[in-house]
């Protein structure tokens, strides 16, 4: 048996949810009635009952962001959808974020506790892609989240799949598995935070690894829309703003264009003030650095001179340069500390962007940490094994 729905139910539906979630009545079915009743009375262009509801449009009405009453948030579980539209297939779709119409995309609403959106709050703050965002973008984002648990040996993306969701870990243990020359290989892990599952989403590409619960944890998902009308756009004002720096710098020569604009899309900005550590000697690495502007004092505490309680100062990096590869390339914890010599702009990146995107700039990073070596030698008459350090 087939059942009719009337044309306008879903669209009805939706607002009158919308506005229980906004108001949160305690009479439900008194609020119910008094929404229906100004509905019929609304004046034409409408034209009374039986016409679709007004489209609840958040750009003039703040959506309300934490409810002061924990309890009654439990209570909504139910994502609200606003302008809802159809999209084609994944990969059907072209990148071309400028042309994507904001009133066109499909605006997704969870509501959460007060004490989820801590966590999640707590989650995003480090994510480099959210680093660029405006205030008002960051709540949708926020207000776009839900919280997916997940169990040990779960593939939460396999390779080949469209892509469906952006993930921001909550906790929880990931390995990356990419299919080369047809044998799944382990390239990386994911442990306790970062994100993943942006490629298909910012590229309209299949997913391009398989992504692997290793312990149980729980993941902040977000939809394909939001992602593309927040993130997708904000990347593509952001390759305007970076084109030219990125062409400027030496080390991503070997780079094609193309390549040059995907460090860009991945990369986040971070400011420091004069004084402030960037990076602490010792410490495990997962991110790199490029100055956009200011200066950075790289020190190194050295078994050689105790005396320099600081660390000695063996480097300073200016605009264009990079510091933070030798841990990654290395794979050991960082040799030296990075400090903000006045106010500081980098760009940075994660450990599994570095090793995805900046593969062909290894020699040159190479032939920079012999440096390194020699400079040390001049420094603390003595090479830079780890061992003589004293961290
Ligand atoms: P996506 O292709 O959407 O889905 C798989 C995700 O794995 C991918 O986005 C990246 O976020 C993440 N990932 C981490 N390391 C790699 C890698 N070396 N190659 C491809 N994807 C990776
Ligand atoms: P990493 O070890 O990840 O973190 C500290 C950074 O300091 C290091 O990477 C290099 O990028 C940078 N650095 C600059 N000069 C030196 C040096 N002589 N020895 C080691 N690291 C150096």
């Amino acid at each position: 048996m087939s059942v009719k729905i009337p044309a306008g139910l879903t669209d009805l539906l939706q607002s009158f949810t919308v506005e229980v979630l906004r108001k949160q009545p305690d009479d439900l079915v008194g609020f119910a009635v008094q929404y229906f009743r100004q509905l019929q009375a609304s004046p034409p262009d409408g034209s009374g009952a039986g016409r679709s509801p007004r489209t609840v449009n958040f750009a003039d009405e703040p959506m309300q962001t934490d409810s002061e009453d924990d309890e009654d948030d439990e209570e909504f579980e139910a994502p609200v959808k606003i302008r809802l539209t159809r999209r084609p297939s994944v990969c059907a779709e072209p990148f071309n974020p400028d042309e994507e119409e904001e009133d066109a995309e499909s605006w997704v609403i969870h509501p959460k506790t007060d004490e989820q959106r801590r966590r999640l709050q707590d989650a995003c703050k480090d994510i480099l892609l959210f680093k660029n965002l405006d205030q008002e973008q960051m709540f949708q984002l926020l207000d776009a989240m839900f919280e997916r648990f997940v169990e040990v040996g779960e593939h939460v993306i396999d390779q080949g799949d469209d892509g469906d969701n952006f993930y921001v870990i909550e906790r929880g243990k990931y390995d990356i598995f990419v299919n080369i020359d047809g044998i799944q290989k382990c390239v990386g892990a994911y442990d306790e935070h970062g994100s993943f599952g942006e490629l298909a989403l910012m590229y309209n590409t299949p997913r391009a690894a398989t992504i692997i619960a290793t312990s149980s944890g729980a993941l902040w998902v977000m939809d394909r829309a939001t992602f593309r009308r927040i993130i997708v756009k904000n990347n593509a004002k952001k390759r305007r703003l970076y084109e030219e720096f990125v062409q400027s710098l030496p080390l991503l020569k070997s780079l094609e264009l193309g390549e040059r604009m995907k460090v860009v899309d991945v990369f986040g900005t971070k400011m420091y003030n004069d004084g402030e550590r960037i990076i602490a000697q010792g410490d495990k690495a997962d991110s790199f650095y490029i100055v956009e502007s200011g200066e950075v004092r790289i020190t190194m505490k050295h078994k050689a001179k105790p005396e320099a309680d600081d660390g000695v100062e063996i480097a300073r990096c200016s605009r264009g340069q990079y510091f933070g590869e030798l841990a990654l390339v290395a794979n050991q914890p960082r040799a030296a500390s990075a400090f903000a010599a006045g106010s500081v702009k980098c760009l940075v990146m994660d450990v599994q962007a570095f090793e995805r995107l900046l593969g062909p700039c290894m020699d040159i990073m190479k032939r920079n940490i012999a440096n390194y070596e020699e400079q040390l030698v001049n420094l603390f008459g003595t090479n830079m094994d780890l061992a003589d350090r004293s961290v």
